[in-house]
């Protein structure tokens, strides 16, 4: 009944993740959950009110623009300016997603024909794959090694595979590794793509979440990466915003154009109340951002001190709500039994691809207080 396509893909990983959780909650487990990266702060309330006003309008209730209101695209230029340097023009260089995983997904079906290749991170968010073999293209994997500081190594890409790629994603501040991509790197990836006839997916849904004085760097601020990329923006983690459905692509606007031809024909745009609130989060006040990351940060301390002193070699992440730990034995036997024996839900890191394997990733979507019971518990264990 299904088409080839369809077979050949895995279940979505945090599907399958969400119903062991939801079986472990009927059976009356107390489970902690720190699997997907999904805030469990509330949507700031200016950004609700702003829906909130927004909604009652009857202009709103139509089809939205197809590439996203001129109001919104502007707020996410000047927000760019503001935040990366950079100038954009909100015409042409910025394109409104229902969400980055919308415009990761549909990305590959501009670009890829059928046997393409395009080069992703293992591991990676499984999106960047899966949306490669939808696009009918072949994903080949790049290896994020703790050898290479989860770095892809672009030497290692034959020139064969790198003749027929189209497309290379890339995600700094990395999900699920928590590594940080340094300019050099960006260099290095703007100078391949140039050689090989490239374009740069850069997934920078991250860029916010930053830790210890950090600054995420945007992959378009290296030079000449304008030509040949553009990055992806949500407003889902650094808004809490994962419900509402709203993120933004930035870059060259041919690509950006092919993106757009697909989108005007497979869907009609976010709700434009919701890019309402959009604005308002992109040109509000941005101490939200910033209390976030220090409650952040107090839950990453929590978890690394606990897991330090459960006998594991974890270093603290400059960025990202994750923390990836090394683990024995396989990465999926370890976190049924987080499940089974003390309630706690994390994603296997063979999840994100083989290269995932041997590792596990909590998500600090928890109070210190359920991150300290998670250690508490897992001390019972006798993990190491
Ligand atoms: C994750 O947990 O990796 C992400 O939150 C999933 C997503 O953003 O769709």
């Amino acid at each position: 009944m299904y088409a080839d396509r369809i077979n050949s893909l895995p279940p979505y990983l945090f599907a399958t993740i969400d119903r062991a959780r939801q079986d472990a909650i009927k059976k009356g487990v107390d489970v902690i959950n720190l699997s997907i990266g999904d805030p469990d702060m509330p949507t700031p309330p200016h950004i609700v009110e702003a829906m909130r006003r927004s909604v009652g309008d009857p202009a709103r209730h139509r089809y939205p623009s197809y590439e996203g209101m001129l109001s919104f695209r502007t707020a996410a230029a000047k927000w760019y300016k503001k935040t990366m340097k950079i100038d954009i023009d909100p015409e042409s260089e910025v394109l409104t997603l229902i969400g980055s995983k919308e415009g990761i997904a549909h990305i590959p079906l501009a670009f890829l024909n059928p046997g393409d290749v395009s080069l992703v991170p293992d591991p990676g968010y499984p999106v960047y794959n899966i949306g490669s073999i939808l696009a009918d293209g072949k994903p080949f994997k790049m290896p994020l090694l703790a050898e290479n500081d989860f770095l892809p190594d672009l030497d290692a890409i034959p020139k064969d595979v790198a003749n027929k790629a189209k497309i290379m994603f890339l995600n700094y501040p990395n999900n699920p590794t928590s590594a940080t991509a340094t300019t050099k790197f960006f260099e290095e990836v703007v100078d391949f793509a140039h050689e090989n006839d490239i374009l740069v997916i850069h997934d920078n849904a991250y860029s916010e979440m930053t830790y210890d004085g950090y600054k995420a760097p945007s992959f378009l601020s290296t030079s000449g990466a304008m030509d040949i990329g553009i990055e992806m923006h949500s407003l889902s983690k650094t808004y809490n915003m994962t419900g509402w459905r709203l993120g933004f692509a930035v870059g060259n606007k041919d690509i950006l154009a092919g993106l757009g031809k697909v989108k005007t024909n497979v869907d009609s745009g976010a709700f434009e109340a919701v890019q309402d609130a959009g604005i308002a989060a992109l040109s509000g006040s941005q101490d939200c951002v910033r209390d976030m990351n220090l409650i952040y940060k107090e839950r990453r301390d929590a978890l690394i001190t606990g897991l330090n002193e459960l006998g594991m070699d974890v270093k603290p992440p400059k960025a990202t709500f994750y923390v990836w730990v090394k683990v024995k034995g396989k990465s999926l036997d370890f976190t049924k039994m987080l499940l089974e024996k003390s309630g706690i839900v994390a994603t296997p890191g063979v999840g994100f691809g083989e290269y995932g394997e041997g590792y596990i990733r909590f998500a600090l979507t928890q109070s210190v207080e359920r991150i300290n019971e998670a250690v508490g518990r897992m001390r019972k264990l006798r993990i190491e």
